[in-house]
């Protein structure tokens, strides 16, 4: 089996130390995601001695930066956004090992300065590192950064043996589905696919990853596991955050694009696909890739599968809240949507005629990611009439985060003298299980690169699977405008088109 292509569960952390001597290259390095998750995990990496021993970091970027300058970047960014306050050893030991190189993404001569840095760091160690090339900037420099790196022979450096180049790539994956062909295809002519790793930072968290354990470790579950007693599957990745700071993306984005293509598809496949055959990379991915493509075609316009809205102002916390279209950045007659909820129908075996209701939205009443699925009800025959008998479906609920966890709701006799019952809930909360410290997203994703483990990453085929659906409707919406906009309140669950996606089949939304 190739170097790399089984999954942690397997082998626990004793495989995590087995990480190859290693030179990570950020660009994108004065950015904010460098600054907020990338540099906060490789420090965590650090202090958990998973680093390998032979380990750089080298932040690339366009402004010219001073070592130095860069390395106090770095310690403020652990100070601010690390889950774990800065160690004097543990970040002088990296302080040590991590450097800048300043040059364009367009230029050539900059990337070959780049790799005779490299070069140099190998000579002083007098041995060959592994090039991990971390590829967080805006979308615009993803191809010239991929061009180079093939045309500075940066990407096929020992390639074939088990330390070769291998490249991250940051979300966005393209905008639309010729967007993201184009840019598999880029990355093909420079890259072979193994060494490719597609970030998607939800399947970093580790609610994601228990997905898989939950269904096929737990003999319970699996059986239920179908239409024959599921009625319906509910995601919500509700945020309270507005577009902050970030109006200038969110506009070419919208939440389609920046949540529900991503984000939300991966919680689909992992709650709906087949068993894999076994645990590996692979098989993972094409179990997810066959469910994408057995999602029906979204059907478009009014009392379709789609629902877009704006949030207007509000009330968040008590405080008023803005519009969208009053936020810093955004046009004022924006058409960019702030919430989409979809009903998917996926014309599989297992799962024909069970809804999959999904929804995202910014300033949303309560920050919160779920997957409840929710069975059917059991017959009426024995608990029905007289009012004494409150009985629910039975819900099984992952909770994403907030509050990682899993819960499910069952029906229960209330105590006393007569027959009474009422619906309560039993829950499982990692921290009061496992303590609180769980690892960051981005601290799991950067060490599976690393050690070349692309279980937790999206492959090409996967990527256009989830565009080919929603392509489509991001068409349909540049087409109409701002006409089929709905608005929803700051603060509030949403817009009453969304409400009314599930009320076609007399679902609504539970709260979460
Ligand atoms: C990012 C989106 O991918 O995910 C952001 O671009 C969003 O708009 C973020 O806020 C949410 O991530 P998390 O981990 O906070 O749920």
């Amino acid at each position: 089996m190739a170097e790399t292509q089984r999954h942690p569960f397997l082998h626990g952390l004793s495989k995590h130390r087995g990480a190859p001597p290693t030179v990570v290259v950020i660009f994108g390095a004065s950015g904010d995601l460098t600054a907020r998750k990338l540099i906060p995990a490789v420090y965590n990496l650090g202090f958990d001695n998973l680093l390998p021993a032979d380990f750089y970091l080298v932040g690339y970027g366009r402004k010219p930066i001073p070592d130095d300058e860069f390395r106090a970047l770095a310690s403020d960014a652990i100070k601010e956004f690390s889950r774990r306050e800065l160690n004097a050893d543990v970040w002088s030991r990296l302080a040590r090992r991590t450097s800048y190189v300043a040059g364009g993404y367009d230029e050539k001569p900059a990337f070959d300065k780049l790799a005779a840095h490299i070069d140099e760091l190998e000579r002083q160690i007098g041995r060959d590192v592994q090039r991990l090339f971390y590829i967080s900037t805006p979308p615009s420099v993803f191809t010239p950064i991929l061009l180079n790196l093939g045309a500075s022979g940066l990407a096929a450096k020992h390639l074939g043996l088990p330390h070769h180049s291998k490249v991250i790539i940051e979300k966005p994956f393209g905008k639309d589905l010729a967007s993201a062909r184009a840019l598999n295809e880029t990355i093909r002519s420079v890259f072979e696919e193994h060494q490719v790793y597609r970030i998607d930072h939800y399947l970093g968290k580790e609610t994601v990853q228990d997905l898989l354990v939950q269904r096929f470790a737990n003999a319970i579950f699996e059986p239920l596991w179908n239409r024959n007693f599921i009625d319906s599957v509910q995601i919500t990745v509700a945020e309270e955050v507005g577009v902050e700071k970030r109006g200038g993306y969110y506009e070419q984005s919208g939440c389609l694009r920046d949540m529900i293509q991503n984000h939300t598809m991966q919680l689909v496949a992992l709650t709906a696909m087949e068993p894999p055959v076994s645990l590996d990379a692979e098989s993972i991915r094409d179990e997810k890739v066959k469910l994408l493509k057995a999602i029906q075609p979204l059907a478009l316009g009014p009392g379709g599968d789609v629902a877009r809205a704006q949030y207007a102002a509000g009330m968040m916390g008590g405080k008023a809240a803005k519009g969208y279209l009053e936020e810093e950045g955004i046009a004022p007659q924006s058409a960019t949507e702030t919430f989409a909820a979809i009903r998917l129908s996926i014309n599989n075996w297992r799962w024909q005629g069970v809804p999959f209701y999904l929804r995202s939205g910014k300033r949303m009443a309560r920050r919160v990611s779920e997957i409840a699925i929710n069975f059917k009800c059991p017959p009426g025959t024995l608990f029905a009439g007289s009012g004494r008998f409150d009985i629910a479906a039975n819900t099984l609920s992952f909770q994403i985060q907030p509050d990682e966890g899993l819960s499910l709701i069952l029906n229960t006799k209330v105590p006393g003298l007569d027959t009474r019952t009422q619906p309560v809930k039993m829950n499982f909360r990692y921290a009061t299980t496992f303590g609180s410290n769980t690892p960051e997203a981005y601290e799991r994703l950067v060490l599976d690169a690393m050690i070349g483990d692309g279980t937790l990453f999206i492959r090409g085929d996967e990527a256009l699977a989830s565009w080919q659906l929603y392509t489509p409707v991001l068409e349909s919406w540049a087409a109409a405008g701002r006409e089929g906009m709905d608005a929803y309140a700051a603060g509030s669950w949403g817009p009453a088109t969304g409400d009314a996606l599930l009320a076609k089949n007399g679902h609504v939304w539970r709260q979460p």
